[in-house]
């Protein structure tokens, strides 16, 4: 699934991801400030990124956990996801999203 990242300074990316990742995972390769430090269970928002206003609705709405975590998060704005808490799949196909952090 290929997928569009802006890095916090600025240079785009893309990546094609294996299916069945959590979006966290296929990121973090890239070393653009994804650290995912509590391996993807909603409670560290080291994995925070902006999704791009025209897939904030694709998107399946945040679990709990994901809500209560990005109220503590950083930079928060609409669009604000745990990307650990997004799978990676072909409802993601051209996927755009933003790391908030350089
Ligand atoms: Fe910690 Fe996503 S990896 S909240």
């Amino acid at each position: 699934t290929r997928l569009i990242v802006t890095a916090g300074d600025g240079t785009r990316h893309e990546v094609e991801a294996a299916d069945g990742l959590s979006l966290m995972e296929a990121l973090r390769p890239l070393d653009i400030g994804i650290a995912g430090e509590c391996e993807g269970s909603a409670a560290c928002a080291s994995c925070h990124v902006w999704v791009a206003d025209a897939w904030i609705a694709r998107l399946p709405e945040p679990e709990d956990a994901e809500a209560d975590m990005l109220d503590c998060a950083f930079n928060t704005r609409a669009g604000s996801r745990l990307s650990c808490q997004l799978r990676v799949g072909p409802e993601l196909e051209g996927l755009e999203v933003t790391v908030p952090h350089a």
